[in-house]
C-alpha cells in the first residue's frame, strides 16, 4: 500500500475507534446519570435497601405528613424541579426553607460524592454505596435541566398532539393509551397536574422499575408527553 494511503487508514480507523469509544463512554455515562436520578427520587426503592423509619436528621418538619422515610429523599429537601425553596417547594407543605442541588450543577462529581457523607446529609455505606454516591453525583454535576425552560403557569410548554404520539408508541405497552392500566399506580392522570415530577421521572425511569429513561432524547419529547399526561383521565 502506498506510504500515504495507509497513514490515511490508520488516521480514519483511529477516528473511527476514538468516536466508538466516545459514544461508549457517553451512553454508560447517561445511564449512570438516570440511575442517579431515581436515586434522587427514592434511592431506597431504586438500589432495594431498608425504608428508614425515622425522620431525617436535618429534616425541619419533625413529625411531619412528609417525615420517616420520604424525608430521607433528596427530592424532598431538594425539590422535583431542583430549586428547593426557590422554587415550586418555596410553600406548602413540602417547604422545607433548605435550598435547591441546582448550585451544584458541574461542579467536580468526587466533591459531590462526599457532601452525601456529611453532618448534615448523613446516608451510610448501607443506605447508599459508594458506586450509588457515583451515580447520584453524576446526576447532580451533569443530569440536572433547567425545568423553568419548560414549564410555565405550572404547566408543561409541550405539544400535546405530539406528546399522544409518543405516549401511545412508548408507554401505552405498561401504562395502556388511559393511563390506568397498571393497577397498583395511580392512574397517570391524576398524577400529571405535577408537571417537575413528572419531568424527572419520564427523563430519568421510576425507582426500582423497569420503565425506560428517556434523557437521551431531545428533552422537548418528554416535555410533550408531559403535556398530554395532563390529557389522560384523572380516575
Ligand atoms: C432532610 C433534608 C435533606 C435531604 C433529604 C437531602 N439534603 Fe442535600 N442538603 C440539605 C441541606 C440542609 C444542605 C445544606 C444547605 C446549606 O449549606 O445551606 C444540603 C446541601 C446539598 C448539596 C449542596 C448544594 C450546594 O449548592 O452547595 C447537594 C449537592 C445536596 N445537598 C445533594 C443531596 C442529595 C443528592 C440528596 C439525596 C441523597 C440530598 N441532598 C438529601 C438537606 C437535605
Ligand atoms: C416497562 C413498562 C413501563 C413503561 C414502558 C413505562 N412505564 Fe411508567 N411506570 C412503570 C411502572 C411499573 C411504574 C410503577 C407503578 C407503581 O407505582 O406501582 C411506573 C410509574 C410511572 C409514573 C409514576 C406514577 C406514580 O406513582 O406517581 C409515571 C408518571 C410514569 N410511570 C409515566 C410513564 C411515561 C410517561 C412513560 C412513557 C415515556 C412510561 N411511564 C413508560 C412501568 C412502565
Amino acid at each position: 500500500m502506498h506510504r500515504t494511503h495507509r497513514k490515511l487508514l490508520i488516521t480514519i480507523t483511529a477516528g473511527m475507534f476514538g468516536l466508538i469509544s466516545g459514544f461508549a463512554a457517553a451512553a454508560e455515562t447517561e445511564s449512570a446519570i438516570a440511575r442517579g436520578g431515581r436515586l434522587y427520587d427514592k434511592f431506597f426503592k431504586e438500589n432495594n435497601t431498608a425504608k428508614p423509619d425515622a425522620d431525617h436528621p436535618s429534616y425541619p418538619n419533625k413529625g411531619g405528613k412528609y417525615g420517616k422515610d420520604a424525608s430521607w429523599r433528596c427530592k424532598e429537601c431538594h425539590g422535583w424541579d431542583y430549586k428547593g425553596k426557590d422554587g415550586a417547594y418555596a410553600s406548602g407543605g413540602h417547604a422545607t426553607g433548605i435550598k435547591g442541588i441546582n448550585g451544584a450543577a458541574g461542579k467536580d462529581p468526587a466533591a459531590i460524592a462526599a457532601i452525601f457523607r456529611d453532618a448534615k446529609h448523613g446516608y451510610s455505606e448501607k443506605q447508599l454505596s459508594a458506586q450509588d454516591a457515583q451515580d447520584l453525583a453524576l446526576f447532580v454535576s451533569k443530569g440536572q435541566i433547567d425545568m423553568s425552560k419548560y414549564v410555565a403557569d405550572k404547566k408543561a410548554k409541550g405539544n400535546p398532539a405530539k406528546g399522544e404520539v409518543y405516549f401511545n408508541t412508548i408507554c401505552a405497552g405498561c401504562h395502556g393509551k388511559d393511563g390506568k392500566k397498571i393497577k397498583d399506580a395511580p392512574p397517570l392522570g391524576s398524577v400529571a397536574d405535577n408537571p417537575y415530577e413528572m419531568l424527572h421521572k419520564v427523563l430519568n425511569g421510576q425507582p426500582g422499575e423497569s420503565m425506560p429513561a428517556l434523557r437521551a432524547l431531545d428533552p422537548q419529547i418528554a416535555v410533550d408527553i408531559v403535556s398530554y399526561l395532563s390529557q389522560l383521565p384523572k380516575q
